[in-house]
């Protein structure tokens, strides 16, 4: 059976027998929108989960460059290329395993457009303009009809695919339930087709704070405009050690154990996620330290995590064709599964 390498041998038998059955891997799919450059919120709730057991399942990621193009006013054409790139770069970098995880441009698969379009057509405008994100960036930007349908083209990025999973940061809830609502809503008008998706949201780190204001969330957009709002993947360590020294927590000076505020559990996180540990271990480390004392830790571990991921980084952009290939055989995998996927819904509504 063609099922893409979705399929794994697994032995079935704990005793260790030589017998094996084999069960299809969950296909596991997400993306990053191509709207500025990556900081540690991106890869604690996002790409650090998409690297763990990637051999266990059947692995699409990709960056959304379709869905940078909807708030113009933050990307300017002649940087986009660059930031796909330095994107796809850091994919790597950070531990997707291109042998074993397809990378791909979204723009680089047409059928994410054409189900795209067929999802704006099944989605009520209500749908749309309950999202929270929708809402929040059209208060400050006159919003472009493509930042309302956002969520259909995400929609068709996730169904396409039948994915079962889709690891994001908790931010993106809602768009997933969306997609799982579109779906249901395409299988009862069409008949059954799609997988619906789940979300999987990681329990510490789905939701990063900015360093300079421990109330709104790390985001790409305000690390642009803000020095000391993000640590950025890049960035060079005396640039983290300045902003996590600096970060906001409040007018206390002891790390307490239970009950911290949302700046010093901010970063009790960050040194959670980093180090691999969980909360009670950190709490017993920190607890009744001076706040000086756990920003210093988390400058040192988040330095030393980033120096890892930048020397990956340079050796893959140190070479100028790499990535350029990297992703058109990305594109090459993603285009015959997608566009399966496409045939089939063009048959359900009768374009084909
Ligand atoms: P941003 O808001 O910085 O532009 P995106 O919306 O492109 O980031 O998000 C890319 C992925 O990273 C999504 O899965 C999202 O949930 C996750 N993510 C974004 N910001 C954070 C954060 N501050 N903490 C944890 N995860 C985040
Ligand atoms: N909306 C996501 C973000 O802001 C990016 C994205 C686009 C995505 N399509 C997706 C995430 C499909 C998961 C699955 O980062």
């Amino acid at each position: 059976m063609d099922d893409g390498g979705r399929t794994a041998e697994v032995d079935v038998n704990a005793a260790g027998s030589r017998s094996s059955v084999t069960v299809p891997r969950p296909r596991v799919l997400s993306g990053i929108a191509a709207t500025g450059r990556l900081h540690i919120g991106n890869y604690m709730g996002a790409i650090r989960p998409w690297t763990e057991q990637q051999e266990q399942r059947d692995n699409f990621f990709f960056i959304a460059d379709l869905h940078a193009l909807t708030i113009p006013e933050t990307v300017r054409p002649a940087d986009l290329r660059a930031r796909v790139l330095e994107i796809a770069g850091l994919f790597i970098a950070c531990g997707i395993d291109p042998e074993r995880s397809v990378i791909f441009l979204q723009s680089q698969v047409p059928a994410h457009a054409v189900l795209g379009w067929i999802f704006d057509c099944v989605t009520p405008v209500s749908w749309l303009e309950r999202m929270t994100q929708f809402r929040s960036k059209s208060q400050t930007t006159s919003p472009s009809a493509g930042l309302l349908t956002y969520p259909a083209l995400q929609a068709a990025d996730i169904l396409l695919y039948q994915a079962n999973y889709v690891p994001v940061g908790d931010d993106q809830r809602q768009h997933i339930e969306l997609a799982r609502d579109i779906a249901h809503r395409f299988n009862n008008l069409f008949g059954e087709l799609f997988v619906v998706p789940e979300a999987l949201v990681p329990s510490s780190g789905a939701r990063v704070m900015g360093l300079d204001d421990p109330t709104v969330k790390m985001s790409k957009s305000l690390a642009e405009t803000r020095d000391g709002h993000a640590i950025g993947l890049l960035d060079p360590p005396e640039k983290v050690r300045r902003a996590v020294m600096r970060a906001v927590t409040d007018s206390g000076s002891e790390v307490p154990v239970s009950g911290a505020s949302p700046g010093v559990a901010n970063l009790l996180t960050l040194y959670q996620v980093l180090s691999g540990s969980d909360r009670q271990e950190v709490l017993d480390r920190f607890g009744g330290q001076q706040y000086s004392v756990l920003k210093r830790e988390v400058a040192d571990i988040a330095t030393e995590a980033l120096a890892a991921i930048q020397r990956r980084y340079a050796e893959i952009r140190g070479d100028p064709v790499y990535l350029d290939g990297l992703l058109a055989s990305g594109a090459a995998r993603a285009n015959t599964v997608a566009e399966r996927t496409l045939d089939s819904a063009k048959r359900r509504v009768g374009l084909a």
